[in-house]
């Protein structure tokens, strides 16, 4: 079986930071989203991997490069515009030839991994079958309605009524067949080719769809909310250890991991919490649910329940950040000048809560 990842998209629920950087490198749990995806289709034993790419490219396979480190084999598959998600597979058809595979959308994460429905599908004699999660508040995703048998009759996307509070996850498995579906789908209203008309043309042509239902946690972090959520999720499930340099003043409390050449110098870091290599914490407060990157700064100040991206500082805050996503080589400081004043560079489409 192969393996396709999707890593082009627009991404503007996430801006400003995908303004100049792919979502799916944003770090969670000091970890871009995107190698847990690849790891987490490795670890299903799958080491020919696709990733479709944008306009982020670049930056995906500079930081991803040819998969050795993973011990797998990665091909970049460049998408002109991010026309759809059944358009990403379309163009993927030269890398995929004819054989299964598991589509996985590289901004979402999924607790314990994909290898038994990876094994389920390879096992079975399925066309399709699709992840699907039980949600509250089935209104805002694509739903799927299954029959007496257990079978797929049906996709809906963002139902008002819905019938089922089955939603799809974002992974997906095919066979060959899907070539057929992708190539008879039209474009939806807002222009894209939809993976839901895919399938649904699946469904409807007879073809057999199963569904996988996940009982462990799933994460879309295309907002910066998710992103917090999937955040405190996974660090909730990290066991700590201290690797870099914490001084005597310093408490550390709970489940923190520091990693090497990060220093704690008169804090208090309450975990799950997450220091990386060569940050700096001086006489401040790291709460639960916060993972800072690498070669940050943070003096003087509190911080919790936040992500903090590389080569960032917080200096000198009269108040506790919370609730927050901190961009690359951001400044977020009290400013000394008078008169008294917010002094702000913001980049489009930033917001920024004041007391
Ligand atoms: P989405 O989050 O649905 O779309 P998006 O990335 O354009 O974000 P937004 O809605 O905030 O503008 O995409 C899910 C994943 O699939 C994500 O990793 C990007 C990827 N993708 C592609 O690779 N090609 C595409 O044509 C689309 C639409 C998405």
């Amino acid at each position: 079986m192969k393996g396709l990842v999707l890593s082009g998209g627009k991404g503007t629920r996430l801006r400003p930071i995908t303004y100049t950087s792919a979502k799916q490198l944003v770090p969670v749990a000091n970890k871009p989203v995107l190698f847990r995806v690849i790891e987490a289709i490795r670890d299903a034993g799958i080491d020919d991997i696709g990733i479709v790419i944008g306009d982020t490219g670049d930056e995906i396979r500079s930081a991803v490069g040819n998969g050795k480190r993973w011990g797998v084999r990665i091909t970049y598959i460049p998408q002109e515009t991010p026309a759809g998600l059944a358009h990403a597979v379309k163009i993927s058809r030269d890398f995929l030839g004819d054989e299964r595979f598991v589509m996985f959308l590289g901004d979402n994460c999924i607790q314990g991994g994909i290898s038994p429905l990876i094994q389920q599908f390879g096992q079975s004699d399925f066309n399709a079958q699709i992840v699907l999660k039980q949600v509250s508040d089935p209104r805002s995703f694509g739903v799927a309605e299954l029959d007496d048998n257990g079978r797929i009759t049906r996709l809906v996307e963002k139902p008002r009524e819905p019938l089922s509070d089955l939603a799809l996850v974002g992974i997906y498995m095919f066979d060959h067949h899907i070539w057929e579906a992708v190539h008879a789908i039209r474009p939806s209203p807002r222009g894209e080719l939809e993976i839901t008309d895919a399938i649904q043309w699946l469904v409807s042509n007879g073809y057999l769809v199963y569904p996988y239902i996940h009982e462990g946690w799933w994460i879309d972090t295309g907002k910066k909310d998710d992103m917090l959520e999937a955040n405190r999720l996974i660090l909730e499930e990290m066991s700590g250890s201290v690797q870099g340099y914490v001084d005597r003043d310093s408490q550390i409390i709970g489940k923190v991991i520091i990693e090497p050449g990060a220093e704690i110098i008169n804090s208090t870091i309450r975990g799950p919490a997450i220091i990386g290599e060569k940050t700096r914490i001086l006489n401040s407060y790291v709460g639960p649910f916060t993972s800072i990157y690498h070669s940050c700064l943070i003096e003087d100040s509190e911080i919790e329940h936040s992500i903090m991206l590389e080569h960032s500082a917080v200096r000198g805050l009269p108040h506790r950040l919370e609730d927050s996503l901190i961009g690359r080589n951001v400044e977020v400081a009290r400013s000394p000048l008078k008169p008294k004043a917010y002094r702000l560079m913001l980049g489009d489409n930033s917001s920024v809560g004041v007391l």
